[in-house]
């Protein structure tokens, strides 16, 4: 009884593989014609936590309102400080995985044709290659002051005095991780870009992101809305399924080499 219903359900991966594939063939070479935009899962399997998976995500094991906020920030700068300071080492230790590399493979070979739109604080599709990556939430990996000092306008987070954070010498100003935490506008410019990209692409591929934060998840409606087709990569239901054409059950790494039509993999 259980064999034909497993060969059914793997045809019908199969299928929209193949579907996924023709969708990508058709916008390869168009200017602008491949938007992705990737979260947490797309560097689950170079061992980064996502946020919102049961059991691993961080979010089910520490509260986003004293870590992730600036008034968590105030109430304990050192406890946020030194849990982003574990996040950024496991960041650095982190290595591209093959989704990272199907991705700058692409833009590679295929110049001008992706725009890539990322949640991801790490550096992993910068170090991939794709240096052009917009960050919507920011650089965990970067430092800056927690308030613009009042005094000088060009006052480099590299002239503060080590510390759990490290401050400003003379007026005791704390630096802070420069990602976006909750209830912060994200980077104008980079918002605009997204935005953009989403307007302007025919194919809208979504990586390892739950949808449940905005405004980047709107980004996906806003493609579809501009006529889009709408294409998912992520192994468990997302928020924003029902935008999509088409969804592909899998990992990142897994899925974007063959679907991609990444020659290392087909060997063509
Ligand atoms: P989430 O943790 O909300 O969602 C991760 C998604 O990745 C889920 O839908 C998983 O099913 C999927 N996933 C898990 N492993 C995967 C894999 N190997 N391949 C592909 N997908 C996989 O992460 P985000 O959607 O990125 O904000 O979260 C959005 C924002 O919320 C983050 O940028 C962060 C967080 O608070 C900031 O840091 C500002």
């Amino acid at each position: 009884m259980r064999r034909p219903l497993r060969r059914r359900h793997l045809n019908a991966a199969v299928q929209s593989l193949a579907a996924a594939q023709a969708l990508v063939r058709a916008v390869r070479g168009r200017p602008g014609g491949l938007c992705v935009l990737t979260g947490a899962g797309m560097s689950a399997e170079s061992g980064i936590p996502t946020f919102r998976d049961a059991l691993t995500g961080l979010w089910a094991r520490f509260d986003p309102a004293e870590l992730a906020s600036e008034d968590g920030f105030r109430a304990d700068p050192q406890r946020v400080w030194d849990w982003y300071a574990e996040r950024r080492e496991a960041a650095r230790a982190a290595e591209p995985n093959a989704g990272h590399h199907a991705l700058a493979r692409f833009a590679r070979r295929w110049p001008g044709t992706l725009a890539l739109v990322t949640q991801n604080v790490d550096d992993l599709h910068q170090r991939a290659g794709n240096t052009d990556a917009v960050r919507l939430h920011g650089d965990l990996l970067a430092d800056r002051w927690l308030q613009a000092c009042p005094r000088r306008r060009d006052c480099s987070p590299d002239a503060a005095v080590p510390g759990r954070p490290p401050r400003c010498g003379e007026c005791g100003n704390p630096l802070r991780p420069g990602v976006v935490w909750f209830g912060e506008e994200l980077p104008p410019q980079a918002l605009e870009a997204a935005r953009q990209a989403a307007e302007a692409c025919a194919l809208m591929l979504v990586v390892g992101t739950s949808g449940a934060v905005w405004p980047a998840a709107g980004l996906v409606g806003l493609a579809r809305r501009r006529g889009a087709q709408v294409l998912i990569v992520n192994p468990a239901a997302s928020e924003i399924d029902d935008e999509a054409h088409l969804v592909l059950r899998g990992t990142a790494a897994r899925m974007l080499p063959p679907l991609l039509l990444d020659d290392t993999v087909l060997g063509s």
